[in-house]
């Protein structure tokens, strides 16, 4: 048996957790999968009412599963920072989930933006607990005239090199091409530091061409020819930006999957959409759950379930494909419930 650790946090993170415990009922059945869940109501209004996101030992007790399922953390009257660094970094940082995988493509039914986004299907690898998401700094003269703020990059060699070589790991399992995101000529440290990491590394992995492309060049790159990528390695804010860039690019935040991990398997990883909590349409039932099935995909895959995980993707593909089925943010008029409905009966439920 695996088991597998739920948060559905707030607003449509529940109603999309939910959709994709039904899809992964249908496909565990198929499968004849042993999965079972246990529910985590951490969330910002347990935060309201207790006065923290998730309880003291929360970390503790999420150690013994085999992977974390999690829908979207954040709601109006909780400051952005209080909700993400008391849940969400917590659980990243503590359990090394070091590599933020967010795999990028184009579907038959699913319009992009850009006029030609055809065969568009890269993978972006972004690093997940250090670089410029660190707590050194801080700020001094509160209220004076020469009030300052200051906030430190740190970039470790066990750090760059990890994340670099799972990169090129990846890109050889796929069409064997790596872009490093940088900015080595303004940011002369840290990411002059990060480009000699990856030619370091990728000189040791000789069937995997790769090159470095500044951030604000890669970034219009990305509109104008995102064909061209393949796997994108990036440093935590470089990855944060391209990744969310990306998921436009391929036509909606609502499919868009990420997955949080622990290469080494020490410690659990964790699946989750790259939405928020979407307060705008929440509660009517008519968010797009594709996101959180598309993570629950990249779960069982972790899992060692590729064929399971496949058949997933392959249903999110048919459902796309039809307007019936897809939800109205793609244009669709199908709810929440219609596209549970349909995936499960793609699997044979
Ligand atoms: P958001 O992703 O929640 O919403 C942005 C826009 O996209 C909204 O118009 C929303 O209706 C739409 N949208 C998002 N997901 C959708 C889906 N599955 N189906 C249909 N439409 C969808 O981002 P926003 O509004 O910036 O943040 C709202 C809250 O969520 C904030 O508190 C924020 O901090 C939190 N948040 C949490 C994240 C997480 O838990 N990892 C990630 C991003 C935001
Ligand atoms: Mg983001």
């Amino acid at each position: 048996m695996q088991r597998i650790a739920v948060i559905p946090g707030d607003g449509i993170g529940r109603e999309v957790t939910a959709a994709a415990h039904t899809v992964l009922d249908a496909v565990a059945a198929r499968h004849r999968l042993d999965l079972a869940y246990d529910e985590f109501d951490w969330s910002c209004e347990r935060y309201t009412t207790e006065g923290a996101m998730m309880p003291p030992d929360g970390v503790d007790r999420l150690r013994p599963y085999d992977a974390i399922l999690l829908g979207a953390v954040g709601w109006p009257g909780v400051p952005d920072h209080v909700s993400l660094w008391g849940l969400l970094i917590p659980i990243r940082r503590a359990f090394r989930q070091y590599v933020n995988l967010r795999p990028i493509r184009t579907f038959a039914g699913v319009a992009s933006p850009l006029r030609d986004a055809a065969s568009v299907d890269f993978v972006v690898v972004r690093e997940n607990v250090e670089g410029e998401y660190s707590e050194i700094g801080g700020r001094l003269n509160r209220g004076f005239p020469d009030e300052f703020a200051v906030q430190e990059s740190v970039f470790t060699r066990t750090g760059v090199t990890r994340i670099v070589d799972y990169a090129l790991e990846l890109a050889r399992a796929r069409r064997g091409y790596l872009t490093s995101a940088t900015k080595s000529n303004g940011i002369v440290h840290t990411l002059v530091f990060w480009d000699e990491v990856v030619a370091e590394r990728a000189a040791q992995t000789p069937d995997v061409r790769w090159d470095a492309e500044h951030i604000d060049a890669l970034a219009a790159k990305l509109v104008l020819q995102p064909q061209r990528f393949d796997v994108i390695v990036a440093s935590n804010l470089f990855g944060d930006i391209l990744s969310d860039l990306a998921a436009a690019v391929a036509g909606s935040i609502g499919i868009a999957p990420s997955a949080n991990l622990d290469p080494t398997r020490t410690h659990p990883s964790m699946f989750e959409p790259v939405h928020g909590s979407a307060p705008d349409i929440a509660g009517q039932g008519v968010a797009n759950p594709v996101g959180a099935v598309w993570s629950a995909a990249m779960m069982l895959d972790h899992l060692g379930h590729p064929a399971a995980a496949a058949d997933v993707q392959a249903a999110i593909e048919a459902c796309l494909a039809d307007p019936g089925t897809r939800t109205r943010d793609l244009g669709g008029t199908a709810d929440t419930a219609g596209v549970v409905r349909a995936l499960v009966a793609h699997l044979g439920g």
